[in-house]
């Protein structure tokens, strides 16, 4: 984290000649277990995670928006009155999507000053660990502030949310920007994403001896293209078909009709949203009744659907899922969006090398790239840095 304040002061101060006003930082996310249940009403319990986005940022007296980061060489300028969605490319359309989404939650644009913002994070891009949501957070939190907005966490959330829709174009739901605003130390948020009510619940895992391992396969996937908003459109002729609202609506007991309305595909779609909410509820009931060591099985649960019915698994998703498991892990699933990024493994923490090493070799003998294997702790959410 001091590295990363200093790269972003010292980017900051370089290209723009001046230092900045402050920095903010927000953090990426892993998901323990909610898959694809966010944008169909449901629950998920997802914690922020110890790699951050940091962004150093400074009001001007003008009103140009100018955007550098140590990602890429160029600086991107684009006037205050220029900024719409349809103006945006690249990765400043992360940072000035949230601009400009802010002005769908009562800022107004026509009476702010621009900025010059520099970002950097250690958030892995393209492992599932939600790097956009940290940057969205980031300039959220430090915009809110500079801005005077006032805005409250969930509001920021949903400003996060709406770029990430509009200006990137990656149909996605609330649950990545929430764990990036609300998550705090050694503590997951269980989330409603139809009220946005949130509980931050103690994971426990160190009394438990347990750790987090990610293993990012390195496999990168995209969330605005193809898969993810197929099967959103799958959720949502599930919804419609069965006359409700949303797949919230329904419970495992609804199955049975469904099986008789839909077609195979979608009904099996819509059996992995449904069973993937009542998994959550039970994870959030075990951990507090029996502590992390019991939510394992949920967990292999959780992987098992996402392969076999909402199929976002991808082969290297799956070997590293049973080799973690094989080797030591005692609950393992892929987390994020699928398609590729990361799984996650729960391990004892005197297994870790083991684990670490097991799928390396079985990576290694089916010819598949080498994947990175880290532990990520429970951390706070986005804010000021001191
Ligand atoms: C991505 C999206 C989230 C969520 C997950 C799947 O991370 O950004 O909104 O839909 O996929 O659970």
């Amino acid at each position: 984290m001091n590295d990363l304040i200093t790269t972003v002061t010292d980017g900051f101060t370089s290209r723009f000649d001046a230092a900045p006003a402050g920095l903010w930082s927000a953090p990426g996310r892993v998901n323990l277990i909610g898959e694809h249940t966010d944008y169909n009403d449901g629950f998920v319990f997802p914690f922020a995670i110890n790699r951050r986005t940091v962004v150093a940022l400074s009001l001007r007296d003008d009103r140009l928006l100018r955007v550098a980061s140590s990602f890429a060489a160029e600086t991107v300028e684009l006037p205050l009155d220029d900024l719409t969605p349809e103006n945006l490319a690249g990765w400043s359309a992360y940072p000035l999507g949230v601009a400009w989404a802010l002005s769908q939650f009562g800022a107004d644009l026509t009476a702010v000053p621009g900025f010059d913002v520099f970002i950097d994070s250690d958030v892995p891009i393209g492992a599932g660990l939600s790097s956009s949501a940290a940057i969205e957070s980031a300039v959220a939190v430090a915009l809110n502030d500079l801005w005077q907005l006032g805005l409250d966490r969930r509001v920021l959330a949903r400003v996060g949310q709406l770029a990430e829709n509009r200006a990137v174009g990656a149909p996605t739901g609330i649950m990545d920007q929430s764990a990036s605003l609300l998550g705090e130390a050694d503590a997951a948020v269980f989330l409603d994403c139809r009220s946005l009510e949130a509980e931050v619940i103690p994971l426990g895992f160190d009394a438990a001896g347990l750790e987090l391992l990610i293993i990012d396969t390195r496999v990168s996937h995209a969330h605005s293209t193809g898969g993810y908003a197929s099967r959103r459109a799958s959720c949502e002729l599930g919804a419609r078909m069965l006359g409700v609202t949303s797949l919230r609506d329904l419970t495992v007991d609804d199955l049975a009709r469904a099986a008789d309305v839909l077609d195979d595909e979608t009904f099996r779609r819509v059996r992995h949203v449904v069973t993937e909410n009542q998994r959550v509820l039970d994870t959030v009931r075990t951990l507090r009744a029996q502590g992390p060591t019991a939510i394992g099985d949920l967990l292999d649960a959780s992987h098992l659907s996402m392969r076999d019915d909402f199929e976002i698994s991808v082969p290297e998703l799956d070997l590293a899922v049973e080799t973690a498991r094989g080797a030591g892990a005692i609950g393992a699933r892929m987390t994020g969006g699928g398609f590729g990024g990361a799984a996650i493994a729960l391990t004892p923490s005197a297994l870790i090398p083991q684990v670490t090493a097991a799928v390396i070799a079985a990576f290694a003998a089916q010819g598949f790239g080498v994947p990175d294997l880290f532990v990520v702790r429970a951390a706070d959410g986005a804010g000021r840095q001191e």
